[in-house]
């Protein structure tokens, strides 16, 4: 959809969503944004409209819906109903569609549910937004997940397929995940996948114990091990994107410069395999 070169999505998760940073990273190229209704206190969406409305525009923006507003912080909900009502206030609140809606962490509102049910609600879920999609709400549509082990267990074979389904990815993710991971993108068939939160939101100490930089090919000491990781991270599942956040346009120009190398996909497969053989032994 969007072409082969690896690509940096921006994330706002933990954003302070300041201007300069938008503005960085399009001087960098960087123009995939990714944010979510429930960000910044639920004010993702209304902060940039504010800040950056001009800067939007030249964004491929991707947002996500799901999580509401309670008296407890937030609620999960995969009513469909509720769904397409969070799109239509995205686009309201962010003074544009957004280019990509996804649905956030599915997988929070399928616990305690049979196969059955949980394949009948996620079901209703996927054609609201592939609802909007269809109504102009949004370009596309996909699913987001923390924690796709759920999503496989509902079996998704027969429910509309995501154009981009997001999910965790790199070196901190464990070989169940990335194998629950493959098992379903094969049956949903999504357009795309992306990977997102490639250093697990932070952990920066387990990068001083552990060099990724073997990954690459050849070995690049004049990446840093972070810079390493990121890139191993478009592999681990393979990705056309990755989502990573930060909030310093010094750390987004390394993530840029860092899809620049190489990843020795041997060593990346030898890599897989040691877990496989771990986790039976
Ligand atoms: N379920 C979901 O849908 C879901 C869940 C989680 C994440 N996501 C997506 O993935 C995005 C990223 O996730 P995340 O922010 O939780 O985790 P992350 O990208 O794994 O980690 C962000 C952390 O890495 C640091 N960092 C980034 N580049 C660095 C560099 N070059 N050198 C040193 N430190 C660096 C940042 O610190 P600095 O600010 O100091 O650079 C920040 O603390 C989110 O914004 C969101 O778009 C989606």
């Amino acid at each position: 959809m969007y072409g082969a070169d690896p690509r940096v999505v921006l994330g706002l998760h933990r954003s302070r969503h300041r201007r300069d940073l938008l503005t960085a990273a399009l001087g960098l190229g960087v123009t995939a944004l990714d944010t979510a209704a429930p960000y910044f206190g639920f004010h993702s969406h209304l902060a940039l409209a504010e800040t950056a409305a001009d800067l939007l525009p030249k964004f491929t923006l991707s947002t996500k819906v799901g999580f509401f507003p309670s008296a407890g912080g937030a609620e999960h909900s995969l009513d469909p109903v509720r769904l397409r009502l969070a799109v239509e206030r995205a686009a309201r609140e962010l003074g544009r569609e957004p280019d990509i809606v996804f649905l956030h962490n599915p997988e929070r509102s399928l616990a305690g549910l049979s196969p059955a049910d949980g394949h009948a609600l996620l079901g209703h879920a996927c054609t609201a937004l592939a609802g909007a999609a269809r109504d102009g709400l949004c370009r596309v549509w996909g699913v987001a997940s923390w924690d796709s082990r759920p999503l496989g267990r509902v079996r998704v074979e027969g429910l509309p397929s995501p154009d981009v389904l997001m999910v965790r990815a790199g070196l901190l993710v464990g070989v169940d995940l990335l194998n629950a991971t493959t098992v379903l993108r094969t049956a949903w068939q999504a357009g795309e996948t992306w990977g997102m939160s490639p250093f697990g939101g932070g952990h920066r100490k387990v990068w001083e114990d552990f060099d990724p930089r073997p990954f690459l090919r050849p070995p690049q000491d004049d990446l840093s091990r972070m810079q390493a990781a990121f890139r191993t991270a478009f592999h681990l599942p393979s990705a056309s994107a990755v989502a990573v956040g930060t909030d310093d346009p010094g750390h987004l120009a390394q993530l840029v410069q860092a899809l620049g190398a190489e990843v020795d996909t041997a060593a990346v497969s030898q890599y897989l395999r040691a877990l496989h053989g771990h986790r039976q032994s």
